[in-house]
């Protein structure tokens, strides 16, 4: 990488801010394959840079397709654009291309040298092209990226995984893997034992990828606890249509059967990912607490307060109108996104815990009295605990428990068992947030449909994760936050069936939800109305919107596809260290990788990952009953989103190693 001392004005070699915005603007002008090449500008522009390509077209870019996604009907690429499906393509307020490159406040000639580090490159891609490159290119479509720094993506045919190129040989990308972490084998990976199942034909390219590498199949238990897939089935939750086989050649990947996933176009999406900790790149790992925000939750709550801020549905001006459209607008697109017939089936609320305090407080209040019965699972948060206890206590009924096996999975004949005519609701949470659990809730809620009993899914750690379908599970209720999905916090969602929200009362009182009132009486606004007093949180309601656009946009099963191959990947690399133990071994399970480590406690554990860069929750994580279920206090959480890589898991790997070794 060039070394550049710090000077008065550009460096000899370096392009000035108004070089770098005639680059950018250059480049992404340019469509896919066409001239110029960002070899060719560079080397304009760069003449002392030593690209490995040489001039123009680059070998290093000859590989590199277009982005994959393509721009969805009915928006506007922004000049320059030529990219996916990112709705940081929606031009609000975005900056032109190379914008970036101009200091954002006037400054004078003596003070340059103050921000000249921030001009210079800290980094080189593979193909040589400075990173500050991609500083300087459109705000708006960061996938524009993959074609500039050379970031490889998916082939329409994976190539034999024995053809891998090199790390950082981009000059024959094209021959090797299609994601920069599979071309060199991980000797700890492929030391432990047994071929990885491998996705039947139609699998996405990572999978088919991974596969290709001979990554293990993960040993999670004896076969009590990890039955054999039912014949026909898949064996992931994800894959509906596949069927698991063990095959000795290399799959072909069919692209053609999933939209490529490009886990480096994606997390260009997500500002806070280009931060140091500690001076290292940060890994968040901590997606099970909140997640990261694109830039289009960004862009969309800015947009909100310059254009939009004000009070909804009571005012005739033009403000409350944009405003009030745009909160409608987020709940139909709540709506659509996890599957509801009709937007008065949509509460917002502050997050999952207002939203089960709801629930328990308003038709808990009505349909549950003395003697009456309410299950939830061992592995509940203590949000799905506490306002069921609360009502309990209230009321003289009782909270009755589903178990758990010691791979963490909830035990259906024991559930079964707790069902009688004195059980009023089943409260379960689909993924649980200190294993990992899939929880079965399509068949708890038909078991409990079978006894007439309603069913409430905590839906906050599964939403982000895998498709939510309310009306596939049929379940009266389920509640999720925004903070959890992309979106801002302090804002969730109650979903209810219509008929079941319209016999519940009101839980606060107060304006907006009021039909009519005198000192005699109130007349209440039906549902969704009803159960929102006061102002609620606009803005963030219409971020939540704009998460939820998001991830429509990527895709929820490319998601879901690519996240489980990305936990296999980590818990083949974490098993086998010694003096690990990971906590929740079941067979379905989500983005959680729960782990203890002999002889250091959690803190400790997190505290040394934290000096890396590295970001884990580390505690009980709000589900006290089910980390004792296990006997433990405390267990280190790192959870994985979309955006993670195999390349960040490999760093975390590193630290728990160096750990492992250094005190055993
Ligand atoms: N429920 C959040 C977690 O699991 C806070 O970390």
């Amino acid at each position: 990488m060039p070394q550049f001392p710090p000077s008065e004005g550009a460096p000899p070699g370096l392009p000035d801010a108004a070089a770098l915005a005639q680059l950018a603007g250059a480049l992404f002008k340019a469509l896919p394959g066409q001239e110029p090449g960002a070899g060719s500008v560079l080397q304009r522009l760069m003449p002392g840079l030593d690209l490995p390509g040489g001039p123009s077209p680059s070998p290093a870019l000859a590989g590199v397709d277009a982005p994959a996604h393509p721009q969805p009907a009915g928006l506007t690429p922004p000049p320059g654009s030529f990219g996916p499906a990112t709705p940081a393509s929606v031009p609000l307020g975005a900056l032109p291309p190379g914008q970036q490159a101009v200091p954002t406040s006037p400054q004078s000639a003596a003070n340059l040298p103050a921000s000249l580090p921030a001009r210079v490159p800290h980094a080189l891609a593979p193909n040589g092209v400075p990173d500050l490159v991609l500083g300087a290119a459109p705000g708006y479509d960061g996938r524009a990226g993959s074609l500039v720094l050379g970031e490889p993506r998916a082939a329409a045919a994976a190539s034999p995984p024995d053809t891998a190129a090199p790390r950082g040989d981009s000059a024959t990308a094209t021959a090797g893997a299609p994601y920069y972490f599979l071309d060199q084998p991980r000797p700890e990976a492929i030391a432990v034992a047994t071929p990885l199942r491998t996705p039947a034909p139609g699998g996405d390219a990572l999978l088919g990828a991974l596969a290709g590498l001979d990554v293990p199949q993960l040993d999670l238990g004896a076969p009590a606890r990890a039955p054999a897939a039912p014949a026909g089935g898949s064996g992931f939750y994800f894959l509906d249509h596949a069927t698991p086989a063990v095959v000795q050649a290399p799959p072909q990947v069919n692209a053609a059967a999933h939209p490529p996933f490009d886990v480096h176009a994606v997390r260009r999406d997500f500002p806070i990912l280009r931060e140091r900790v500690n001076g290292r790149p940060l890994v968040w790992f901590d997606n099970a607490a909140t997640t990261q925000k694109p830039q289009a939750v960004i862009d969309r709550l800015a947009h909100f307060y310059a254009h939009e801020n004000s009070n909804i549905h009571r005012a005739a001006h033009e403000l409350a109108a944009r405003a009030t459209d745009a909160y409608e607008g987020a709940r139909e697109t709540v709506r659509r996104f996890i599957g509801a017939g009709s937007v008065e089936e949509i509460i917002f609320v502050r997050g999952t815990t207002e939203a089960i305090n709801l629930v328990a407080k308003t038709w808990g209040a009505r349909n549950i009295g003395a003697g009456d019965e309410i299950i939830v699972s061992h592995l509940e948060h203590h949000a799905n605990i506490v306002p069921w206890q609360k009502l309990a206590a209230e009321k003289g009924a009782k909270l009755r428990v589903i178990p758990v096996d010691d791979s963490g999975q909830v035990i259906l004949e024991e559930y079964q068992r707790l069902l009688n005519d004195r059980t009023k609701i089943v409260s379960v949470t689909q993924v649980s947030n200190a294993l990992g659990t899939v929880v079965p809730v399509k068949e708890i809620i038909d078991v409990a449909h079978r006894h007439g009993v309603r069913t409430l899914v905590d839906a906050a750690q599964s939403v982000s994760h895998m498709r939510v379908d309310v009306r596939a599970l049929d379940t009266d209720f389920l509640v999720f936050s925004g903070h959890k999905i992309f979106g801002p916090t302090g804002i969730g969602v109650v979903y209810g069936k219509r008929e079941v929200l319209e016999d519940m009362p009101p839980w606060q009182g107060g304006g907006n939800m009021i039909a009519d009132v005198t000192f005699e009486r109130t007349v209440f606004h039906g549902p969704p109305t009803r159960f929102e007093a006061g102002t609620g949180n606009i803005a963030d309601a219409v971020g939540l919107g704009a998460a939820l656009e998001y991830v429509e946009r990527i895709g929820i099963e490319a998601i879901g596809r690519y996240e489980h191959a990305l936990l296999e990947y980590a818990t083949a690399q974490m098993q086998p260290i010694p003096g690990v133990r990971l906590v929740g071994t079941a067979r379905d399970k989500a983005s959680v990788l729960s782990f203890v480590l002999a002889g250091y406690s959690t803190d400790e554990v997190g505290k040394a990952l934290n000096q890396e860069g590295i970001a884990v929750r580390t505690g009980h994580h709000c589900a006290q009953p089910i980390l004792r279920r296990f006997g433990l206090e405390t267990t280190v959480r790192p959870s994985l989103a979309f955006y993670n890589t195999c390349e960040e898991v490999d760093r975390m790997v590193k630290v728990v190693r160096q750990l492992a070794g250094s005190r055993r």
